[in-house]
């Protein structure tokens, strides 16, 4: 199949959209499409060179955003039918209030309109889902209180981007989640990964209710689910 795989600028659900892309990737022709978030964010988590490294090719293109102007004529090719599949993984929920409102001025939006207009069907996995708390994972976090404000700071010296601030934070526009800064601060002052709690604002899930009544659109909670989805399809 030709599937255009789009990643929006969310944390929660991404290393999981990221293993169900490469999975797909194995049998499937695969175009990515990142919004300027989601090429940003795929950057933080250190996931972005996973991604680039299942595309090249026709059709098997590394979409940027951020490459783009304002029209996103390579979208065109979903009303044109170009595409038998459009997955969004992970959906953010500035992205799915677009889609439920009509909007479509970035690419991964843009996407979406082009595929309804083309009857390409489309597969949405959006972050807030289900009311109440949710537990995601952060990028790299700089523990103000366990650093030690070392007179030469290793994960400074050692960042190969230059996204250390000492005693204050990890740059995130410059941080590619390498890892490097972990493995050196001898105080365990940097922390990848960890674990938060995060509310579902009521707005995001009445936006995702109204997501489920769009035409074309198929939601899924998440990621692993599209692997099941694509095999009753195909049977
Ligand atoms: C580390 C990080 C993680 C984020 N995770 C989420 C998330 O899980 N869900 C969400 O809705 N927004 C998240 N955001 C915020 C979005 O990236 C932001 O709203 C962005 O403007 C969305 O743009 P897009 O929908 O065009 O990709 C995150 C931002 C950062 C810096």
């Amino acid at each position: 199949m030709k599937i255009g795989w789009a990643f929006t600028g969310a944390g929660h659900l991404l290393s999981e959209s990221v293993e169900v892309l490469e999975e797909l990737a194995k049998t499937n022709d695969i175009t990515v499409f990142l919004s300027n978030a989601g090429e940003e964010v795929l950057k933080m988590y250190g996931l972005f060179e996973r991604v680039s490294s299942i595309t090249g090719g026709r059709y098997k293109e590394l979409t940027k955003e951020s490459d783009q102007k304002y029209s996103f004529p390579i979208s065109g090719r979903f009303s044109l039918g170009k595409y038998d599949m459009l997955i969004v993984s992970p959906t953010t929920s500035n992205t799915v209030a677009k889609i439920v409102h009509g909007i479509s001025d970035t690419l991964v939006t843009n996407t979406v309109s082009q595929a309804g207009k083309g009857g390409v069907k489309t597969i949405i996995i959006p972050v807030d889902i289900k009311k109440g708390d949710v537990k995601t994972v952060l990028p790299a976090k700089l523990e103000i209180n366990t650093c030690e404000d070392c007179d030469e700071c290793q994960a400074y010296k050692a960042c190969p981007n230059k996204a250390i601030i000492p005693k204050q934070e990890i740059d995130l526009l410059k941080c590619t989640g390498c890892g490097t800064c972990e493995n050196v601060c001898p105080f365990n002052a940097i922390e990848s990964g960890k674990i938060i709690t995060i509310h579902m604002r009521p707005i995001d899930i009445e936006n995702t209710q109204k997501l489920v009544t769009m035409d074309n659109i198929t939601v899924l909670e998440e990621p692993k689910d599209i692997l099941t989805y694509l095999e009753d399809i195909i049977s």
